[in-house]
């Protein structure tokens, strides 16, 4: 009977899982090491973003692994927006950049010091891993709050300028995770969960930022307004928490009729009313009569962050997501919309290290209450294909983009 490579080391893997006793394919599988080094080839390919809208996969030689470093195999990567805004504009400037940011893989090597992750989980080789950001201290943040670090200076594998090792970004086959990074042990969540992981730490945060306000409770009625990934990922978080009399705002079909899926009470489409008040009129009547008690802005779009006020009561709160970059301004009336309203107003930047690891649990959760978060991955590439993948997502076509090795 032929056996193939992969089955030869599944083989291997349960052999070695029955002498430790630890169940195949959890975090305490033992090291796999000398197999998983022999097969680490002497090339990796790295999609490089060498002009606009213009991905090569640009071959470079394995790089050796220090001692603080850990070599991860790549799996699968999410494109976000962040990439898209590179794509087409250069907005950081970093051109010639290893782009991807929401990846996953599998440790294939591991430097001697390498013992733990940032949360204390042990880490072998056959592990699936994400990073984190690498957060730099600010003395003028963190003086005050230690959990600000999100809002100082951070560093982040998928955005980092070009330097001789040029394994930097998720889009690739093989990624150097060096001394001194952020990375999670997340062997008990699959592939698609994990590639979720950064998008959903974003909305674990916006959620708890919203928390600090004392206005989101069990029974508000809460405005989701945008509903691409993030507005989405945010009806899930809330959904988890037992918070259900949601109404989503966008001016997509597929995506209001997503917003249901993913736990939302009544959909309103901004394409469906001429102005602001009609537009106001609708989300109220979806409350039954009643402004929202909160609300969320995900869109990206200023116009969108100037109307979401009328949609929320006297005394109401709001959290600001939705300009991870510069959209430009928004023109509100603080009076109307501020003072005499007496909004409660949260901004709300990425994540902590805390909030990654709630996220996993989170995943678990909305998973458990059968929320369909795998499909919001609707499309997925091969690393070769990236140019297509960036240009699917700009596009607006489907949802999560990921390239899939
Ligand atoms: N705060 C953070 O840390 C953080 C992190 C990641 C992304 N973001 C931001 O979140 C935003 C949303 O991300 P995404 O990936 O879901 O983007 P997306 O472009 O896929 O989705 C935005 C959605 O907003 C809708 N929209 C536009 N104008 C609207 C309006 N007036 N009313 C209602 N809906 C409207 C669009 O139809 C679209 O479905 C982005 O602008 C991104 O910069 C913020």
């Amino acid at each position: 009977m032929a056996v193939n490579e992969q089955e030869v080391e599944q083989i291997v893997k349960q052999i070695l899982s029955q002498i430790s006793g630890s169940p195949s394919g959890t975090a305490g599988t033992p090291s796999f090491s000398a197999g998983a080094s022999a097969t680490v080839p002497s090339v990796a390919h790295v999609a490089m973003l060498t002009s606009l809208e213009h991905f090569e996969v640009k071959e470079f030689p394995m790089p050796p692994v220090g001692d603080d470093d850990i070599l991860v195999k790549v799996e699968g990567c999410g494109v976000c927006g962040t990439d898209a805004h590179e794509f087409k504009r250069d907005p950081f400037g970093l051109i010639p950049v290893a782009l991807g940011h929401e990846g996953t893989g599998e440790i294939v090597k591991m430097g001697k010091n390498v013992k733990k992750d940032s949360a204390g989980k042990d880490l072998h080789v056959g592990d699936k891993v994400v990073t984190c950001m690498i957060f730099q201290d600010d003395p003028d943040i963190t003086m005050y709050d230690l959990n600000k670090q999100n809002v100082g200076a951070a560093d982040v594998y998928g955005l980092l300028p070009d330097d001789d090792v040029h394994l930097n970004g998720w889009f690739s086959d093989y990624i150097l995770v060096r001394g001194g990074s952020t990375i999670f042990n997340v062997s008990d969540l699959d592939l698609d969960s994990r590639i979720l992981i950064e998008p959903c730490a974003v909305l674990v945060h916006a959620v708890e930022r919203a928390k600090t306000t004392n206005i989101l409770r069990f029974n508000s009625r809460v405005v989701v307004q945008g509903c691409g990934p993030i507005g989405l990922i945010c009806i899930a978080v809330l959904r988890t928490l037992g918070i259900q009399n949601i109404t989503a705002v966008d001016g997509n079909e597929m995506r209001l009729n997503f917003a249901k899926r993913m736990g939302a009470d009544h959909t309103v489409s901004f394409k469906d009313y001429q102005g602001i008040e009609a537009l106001t009129g609708a989300v109220k009547e979806s409350f039954g009569g009643h402004l929202a008690d909160f609300a969320f802005q995900c869109t990206g779009n200023p116009a969108a962050h100037a109307n979401i006020y009328k949609f929320i009561r006297n005394g109401g709160g709001l959290c600001e997501l939705g300009f991870f970059v510069n959209g430009g301004d928004a023109t509100i009336n603080p009076h109307f919309d501020l003072c005499s309203k007496e909004i409660t107003l949260v901004g709300s930047w990425v994540y902590t290290l805390r909030d990654y690891a709630t996220t996993f649990d989170f995943l678990k959760r909305a998973k458990g209450i059968g929320l369909p978060m795998s499909e919001l991955i609707t499309h997925r590439f091969p690393l070769n294909e990236i140019n297509e993948a960036l240009q699917t997502n700009l596009a607006m076509k489907g949802l999560k983009i990921a390239i899939v090795n």
